[in-house]
């Protein structure tokens, strides 16, 4: 694979503090991939947009404000990486329309949220669209798309493939707002079925899994399509 996006869970990147071992390896696996030429990052908030929505979520600040909330914290989790890689200009792009220019002539380009009422997912996938990219990888907490939460179902059960129209419905049975715990977020899976991009959900915080997918050595995760 020539060019990719990743949508980088947020916890994958900072969960009890930063995960710098991880960041380290995930950057030298990207970095050392002969036949990848194009790779957009964009990263989610996690932990620390979390700690910050719900205290304000509390005292019952609505959606939208609590949004520009987890979009900060998403565009200082991509510091994390825009700062340690080599090809890339030094900037956290606002807009898709940004990062494109600043992607011109470099192969990464990293970004976190742009505005209020989706999740990095969404700006991912906008990312891939806008690219014209075949393929797209979603970076999670989990081994792929579960038919319930696995963190607090035991009998969920791990599915190999999914129609965009499957994952579609499993996605909104669980969003429902700023902060949500959902696989990928809807208008994410809207985007991708409408450009026909095949998404590969896989543990985030395994770097050689990135090269698995992108080298096509072996099938991992889930693949939408
Ligand atoms: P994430 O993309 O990390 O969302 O953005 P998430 O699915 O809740 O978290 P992960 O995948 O487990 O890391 C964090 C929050 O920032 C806001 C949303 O409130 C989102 O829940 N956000 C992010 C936006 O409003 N717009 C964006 O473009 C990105």
């Amino acid at each position: 694979m020539e060019k990719i996006v990743i949508s980088l869970g947020g916890s994958v990147v900072s969960s009890n503090g930063v995960n710098m071992n991880f960041i380290k390896a995930f950057i030298n696996v990207l970095e050392t991939i002969p036949s990848l030429s194009k790779c957009g990052i964009v990263v989610g908030g996690g932990s620390l947009a979390r700690g910050y929505i719900e205290p304000l979520k509390n005292e019952r600040i609505n959606n939208y404000f609590l949004d520009r909330v987890g979009i900060k914290a998403t565009r200082l989790n991509a510091e994390l990486i825009v700062n340690l890689l080599k090809d890339v200009e030094n900037v956290i792009p606002e807009s898709v329309d940004e990062a494109l220019m600043v992607w011109k002539n470099r192969k990464f380009v990293v970004m976190g949220g742009t505005i209020p009422g989706h999740t990095t997912d969404t700006v991912a996938m906008l990312l891939a669209e806008a690219s014209g990219m075949d393929e797209f990888i979603n970076g999670t907490s989990v081994e792929g798309v579960y038919s319930k939460d696995p963190m607090t179902n035991k009998g969920s059960k791990k599915f190999e493939n999914l129609t965009y129209s499957e994952a579609l419905s499993l996605s909104l049975e669980s969003y429902k707002n700023a902060g949500s715990n959902v696989f990928m977020d809807p208008v994410s899976l809207l985007i991708a079925r409408r450009a026909n991009i095949k998404i590969h959900v896989i543990k985030g915080d395994i770097p050689e899994n990135y090269r698995d997918v992108i080298e096509k050595k072996k099938k991992i995760g889930t693949l939408i399509s």
